[in-house]
């Protein structure tokens, strides 16, 4: 690749006709702290996310509104865009499967694998599943019945398109079994790896048109449109313009990293690999596939009134205390609960009792005993150092490791130690004698050294409290100027200039006294 420090991140391209929900989000707030994180760290990034608008769902919607299935798309994919601004999601680019950008890159890489007979017609029966738009064979059936859906399925046979995926098999078990990062968590790459047990087979690429005209035609019959899928998975290379702009494309591709939801990880650790490789393009370097976000124990459905909007989620509570919920709470790669009920407390106890009152505390004394203004100082440094070095090395650490919520675990017993730091070196008692003036001051200059680091920790998680916190820590540049590394070393030889600021989380802080002396 051209440049050294380059970082291609994705997140699935949402059905654009369902309404997003917090599993929506979960994903893109988890893709959006790698991204943020991976910048702090000097690397350029470019994150991908978009909307998926081809389908018989799509059309159907549209028809049901009397409006074409373009109308539809063009007004429904704003749901998601807006979705993204408010959650502060810094996404370099949307890609909708119904650009010119992304359906010409579709066709191209059809035509290559057509005339590489990688993809050739055939007769094809089976059971067809509408809503799921997919084949399944006598003996996936469930009781008669779609495996995923339980709807009622038909017997179908017609020509179709398959593309040679079953010779791909060997293939692909061994580039997994190869490289023990390529699907993760582990628990995943079992899945996978036990799937392609079974004898893989050649993938169906085509839909008659005369059955759903909504969709990319085949380059080469006009009468078939694309499976969604194989429609689906190229927008991770036509938004970096494979095809159409080598430069870019040279530039950012292979992707490093896939975040997907564990429901759709075969789809992107097989079938994409082997288009990959089909196409001659190498391959993403990871997939990760997270888990399932519950409420109150149960898949969130609509029909059972089990979803959340995240729009609601905010109104109540903000987007950064979501963001760490989400983050903080659910391990990632397993699966995790949402509800008002859980996340409140965790709020609570996160947000006002620690951060917020945290902040405002040594905002106040630093007013208080130094007008605010924390010369350098000289004498060595205690023990928050060392606990801020431990949060700095554990929080990278796991960030490599994609373990997020440790990550921002980690970043929490910083600020949880400076709690505590607080509470044994008793600020408000020095200040009372003199000769302990340089004590306190040291104090208070550990203590501000410790919130800012915390906040540098907390930054790609909760990007705008954490600037704010900054911000009132006199230390408003990190983003962009410094890097990681040196934004997070301890230093208290700087002079310190604090800036005030309405409490943080005021509706969880409200009724709690704000300086604790
Ligand atoms: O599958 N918990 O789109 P989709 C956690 N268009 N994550 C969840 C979730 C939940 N309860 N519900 C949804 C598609 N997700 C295809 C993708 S990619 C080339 C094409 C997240 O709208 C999770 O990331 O059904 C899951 O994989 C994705 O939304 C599915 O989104």
């Amino acid at each position: 690749n051209m440049i050294e420090k380059k970082f291609y991140i994705t997140t699935p391209i949402y059905y654009v006709n369902d309404v997003p929900h917090i599993g929506h989000a979960y994903t893109t707030i988890a893709a959006d702290v790698a991204a943020r994180f991976k910048r702090l760290e000097g690397y350029e990034v470019f994150f991908l996310t978009g909307t998926d608008e081809h389908g018989q769902k799509v059309k159907q919607a549209a028809e049901n509104l009397n409006v074409t299935p373009q109308e539809h798309v063009d007004k429904l994919h704003q749901r998601f865009k807006e979705l993204w601004v408010k959650f502060n999601i810094s996404n370099s680019d949307f890609i909708r499967t119904t650009e010119e950008r992304h359906k010409v890159v579709v066709c191209n890489i059809l035509q290559t694998l057509f005339d590489k007979d990688e993809i050739y017609r055939d007769s094809y029966e089976g059971w067809y599943c509408t809503p799921c738009e997919r084949f399944w064979t006598e003996k996936d059936l469930q009781e008669s019945n779609c495996p995923e859906c339980r709807r009622k399925v038909e017997k179908i046979k017609e020509h179709n398109y398959f593309f040679r995926m079953g010779k791909y098999q060997a293939w692909l078990i061994e580039t997994i079994k190869n490289d023990p990062h390529f699907i993760l968590p582990l628990s995943r790459r079992n899945e996978v790896l036990g799937f392609l047990e079974k004898p893989l087979e050649d993938l169906c690429i085509s839909r008659p048109k005369s059955r759903l005209p909504w969709g990319i035609p085949l380059p080469f019959d006009e009468e078939y449109v694309t499976y969604v899928w194989f429609d689906a998975l190229i927008n991770y290379a036509s938004a970096v313009g494979y095809g159409s702009d080598e430069e870019l494309c040279d530039k950012w591709w292979p992707a490093d990293l896939h975040i997907v939801g564990k429901d759709i990880t075969r789809f992107h650790s097989v079938f994409w690999p082997a288009m990959l490789m089909s196409a001659g393009l190498e391959l993403p370097l990871k997939v990760f596939g997270h888990g399932w976000v519950h409420h109150r124990g149960e898949r969130m459905s609509k029909s059972l009134g089990t979803t959340i909007d995240p729009l609601e989620v905010v109104q109540r509570l903000g987007v950064d205390a979501l963001r760490l919920y989400l983050v903080k709470e659910i391990p990632f790669g397993q699966d995790g609960d949402f509800s008002y009920e859980r996340f409140e407390e965790p709020y609570n106890v996160d947000l006002a009792n620690n951060l917020g009152n945290l902040v405002s505390r040594v905002v106040a004394m630093a007013e208080k005993y130094r007008n605010g203004r924390l010369g350098p100082v000289t004498s060595e440094s205690g023990r928050l150092a060392e606990v801020a070095e431990v949060a700095v090395r554990k929080y990278s650490e796991a960030m490599e490791r994609l373990a997020l919520h440790e990550a921002a675990f980690a970043a929490y017993t910083l600020v949880d130690a400076a709690n505590e730091f607080i509470a044994e070196t008793e600020p408000w008692v020095l200040a009372r004698d003199r000769s302990k003036s340089d004590r306190l001051h040291q104090v208070l200059s550990e203590l501000v050294e410790a919130v800012r680091i915390a906040a540098v920790l907390l930054l790609p998680v909760m990007p705008r409290s954490a600037e704010i916190i900054l911000e009132r820590m006199g230390d408003p540049a990190v983003t962009g100027e410094r890097r990681f590394h040196e934004a997070t070393r301890w230093s208290t030889q700087k002079e310190r200039i604090l800036v005030r600021g309405p409490a943080l989380w005021p509706r969880a802080v409200k009724g709690k006294a704000e300086v604790n002396e």
